[in-house]
């Protein structure tokens, strides 16, 4: 009979010894427990349950045990092993949870929220009331017609019936272009579109005119230097001024609304005779007196929109219209100046910086 091999005592193999088993043991779980992502988690399983970690070597060792051994050593190191398994699964599970309630808040998605939608673009309201002015003049059976915005000095004035030495040609800041003596202005005004269409069309003549000028003027709340007119030049036999007051009331009315008040007031311009401006009741104060003066009409009641006037025979002559036979009226109405009298806008710059949440209040029109 040979009695208990010492080699195959399970005290002297080390890896199998009761104090070791209890130390991988502990190692493994307080290694589990301070795993803090699922991926650390991961190392931990290699290093502490892997087939290299120590409980997985130990259980090795069992199969060279004597047969009286294993049982108790098989039973230390499956426990260990089991405890250790059982561990991973706990830690695993709190883990993902943890992963799931970050994940949740990390990549919340407000279905509520409206998707970002492509802006529509919006029309500027100075092109979309110069059309809607045209459109009213359309609709009493004129034409339009346009011209450069790099205009000869003839046509912007000497035409017009300003002299060279006229003090009128001073009451426009003009930007002459360079060179000096090239006769080329930016145009003032759309008046010269009045002497290019009689030259072309000749008489009779009911043409509409929108467009851009120009003028040497700071910006500020009233002025840019860059504007726009709608020009109206009639030419007809037996035309008088009440047309002239009839026409520009349909337009007034067109935009503002039937009924608008207007009055006009005598002025000059080398190019009528007699002249007038329009004025239109103010749209802020409407008139009404008030304790402290309108700062937008400044306390008059009233809002200049344009001039006006009976064709000059000078300018009839300039373009081969025999005076006796044709008489003809004739305006420029300011286009900023509308938007602003119809929209309420107090202020030119608004018109002039190019916000598009100002444009966007005005909506879609085409
Ligand atoms: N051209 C003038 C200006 O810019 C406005 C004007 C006045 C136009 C009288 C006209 C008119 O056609 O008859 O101040």
């Amino acid at each position: 009979m040979s009695g208990p091999n010492k080699n195959y005592d399970p005290v002297e193999v080390a890896a199998l010894d009761p104090a070791v088993i209890e130390q991988d043991l502990t190692a493994a779980l307080a290694a589990i427990a301070a795993a803090s992502s699922l991926e650390e988690l991961k190392s931990v399983r290699i290093a502490h349950a892997g087939e290299r970690s120590p409980l997985a070597l130990a259980n090795r060792e069992i199969g060279a045990l004597p047969p009286s051994a294993k049982a108790e050593a098989g039973k230390r190191v499956g426990q260990a092993r089991a405890a250790v398994t059982q561990a991973l699964k706990g830690r695993q599970a709190q883990l993902e949870v943890e992963r799931d309630e970050r994940i949740l808040v990390e990549e919340a998605l407000d279905l509520t929220a409206v998707p970002g939608r492509r802006p529509l673009g919006r029309r500027h309201p100075v092109p979309l009331t110069a059309e809607r002015m045209a459109d009213v003049m359309v609709g009493m059976g004129w034409e339009i017609a346009e011209g450069p915005g790099v205009e000869a000095e003839w046509f912007n004035f000497d035409a017009l019936n300003f002299d060279t030495d006229h003090p009128a040609r001073q009451m426009q800041d003009t930007f002459f272009v360079d060179p000096a003596d090239a006769g080329l202005v930016l145009r003032t005004h759309t008046s010269p579109v009045q002497a290019r269409s009689l030259l072309e069309r000749g008489a009779p003549l009911y043409v509409a005119v929108p467009g851009k000028t120009f003028r040497t003027d700071e910006l500020d709340a009233t002025h840019t230097p860059v504007f726009h007119q709608m020009e109206g030049l009639a030419v007809d036999e037996g035309l008088t001024m009440a047309h002239l007051k009839g026409t520009l009331d349909r337009l007034a009315y067109g935009l503002f609304g039937e009924g608008i008040t207007s009055r006009l007031r005598p002025a000059y311009f080398p190019f009528t005779e007699p002249s007038a401006e329009m004025d239109l009741v103010c749209f802020v104060c409407r008139g009404e007196p008030a304790a402290t003066p309108c700062r937008t009409c400044g306390g008059t009641g009233w809002i200049e929109w344009g001039g006006c006037g009976m064709v000059n025979h000078n300018v009839l002559r300039a373009t081969g219209i025999d005076p006796e036979r044709y008489q003809g009226f004739a305006f420029g109405m300011g286009v900023e100046r509308s938007v602003m009298f119809r929209n309420g806008v107090a202020d030119m710059r608004e018109l002039i910086e190019g916000d598009v949440r100002f444009n966007a209040q005005f909506g879609m029109e085409i």
